[in-house]
């Protein structure tokens, strides 16, 4: 079961948007594994974003992480990864698909509401960078078998 990092950045908690997030990931059929609303320090901001540094957006990327409480879950299902990135929509709002979280709550780049892991691998290690072990909870749902089909 393929599992992903989901971030409400500061401007979706600022926006009240946890919840629409929440509850669009929970509608797709995703299970939540994990969750905590949390200040960033600079150092977990730089480590999660150190593929970006020496990019013209770094400083200005790492100031709006850290800029106010993030929620962080951890989301599980079939294909969790693609389904995640394609509810959220494009990383720039203006080329997000209609319906996606992204077309219908943003407008900038620099202010797109949230994160989403963009592979299975990355999935894995930022999972293990933002949550230690005990903090995941494997669990099932009673309707599990009619959303996954294994
Ligand atoms: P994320 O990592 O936040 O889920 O977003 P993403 O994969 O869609 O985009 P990524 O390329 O990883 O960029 C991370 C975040 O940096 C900001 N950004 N600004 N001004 C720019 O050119 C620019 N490019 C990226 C965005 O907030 C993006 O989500
Ligand atoms: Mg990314």
């Amino acid at each position: 079961m393929e599992r992903t990092l989901v971030l409400v950045k500061p401007d979706g908690v600022q926006r009240g948007l946890i919840g629409e997030v929440t509850s669009r990931l929970e509608r797709r059929g995703l299970r939540l594994v994990a969750a905590k609303f949390m200040a960033v320090s600079r150092e977990l901001a730089e480590t999660h974003y150190a593929i970006h540094k020496g990019k013209a957006f770094y400083d200005g990327l790492i100031l709006y992480i850290t800029s106010a409480p993030v929620m962080a879950m951890v989301w599980e299902g079939p294909n969790a990864v693609a389904a995640v990135r394609q509810t959220m929509g494009s990383t720039r709002p203006t080329e997000a698909a209609p319906g996606s979280l992204r077309h219908d709550f943003a407008l900038e780049m620099g202010r797109n509401l949230t994160h989403a892991s963009d592979s299975v691998e990355n999935g894995d290690q930022e999972v293990a960078l933002w949550f230690k072990a005990g903090e995941l909870i494997s669990w099932e749902r009673s309707n599990d078998k009619w959303i996954f089909e294994k």
